[in-house]
């Protein structure tokens, strides 16, 4: 009984950290439209222009980098203004859909 009680306790643990960071891939590739233009439809960046490749990056470390843009905390103006119009939902669904470019 006990047992089973942790099993259901840590399920819902698991559930809800998963929530937190799973974004919704199709939604977030329908926004990613205008990031496409500088970082390009595929995610492969354009070194020469200083966009960064997005392709390969975690949807972790995206939805981090989208927030600290937003906050200020990570300081680049030009992601700035392109977070600043982002949900935290729309944050998450973007790095679930950058996260399958490869
Ligand atoms: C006008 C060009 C432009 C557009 C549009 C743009 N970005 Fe960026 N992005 C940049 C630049 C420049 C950097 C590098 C910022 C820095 O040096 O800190 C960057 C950095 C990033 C990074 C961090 C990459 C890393 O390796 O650290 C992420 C994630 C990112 N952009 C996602 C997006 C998303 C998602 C969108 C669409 C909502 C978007 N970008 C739209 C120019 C752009």
């Amino acid at each position: 009984m006990k047992m089973t009680l942790v099993v259901a306790f840590a399920t819902v643990l698991a559930v809800a950290a998963g929530s937190a960071i799973a974004g919704d891939a199709a939604a977030g590739k329908a926004k990613f439209g205008i990031c496409a233009g500088c970082h390009g439809p595929t995610g492969a960046g354009n070194e020469a222009l200083k966009y960064p490749k997005l392709a390969g990056r975690d949807a972790a470390f995206v939805g981090a980098q989208l927030r600290a843009f937003k906050s200020g905390a990570r300081d680049n103006a030009t992601m700035k203004a392109m977070a600043a119009g982002l949900t935290e939902t729309d944050m998450d669904n973007l790095a679930a859909y950058i996260a399958t470019l490869r």
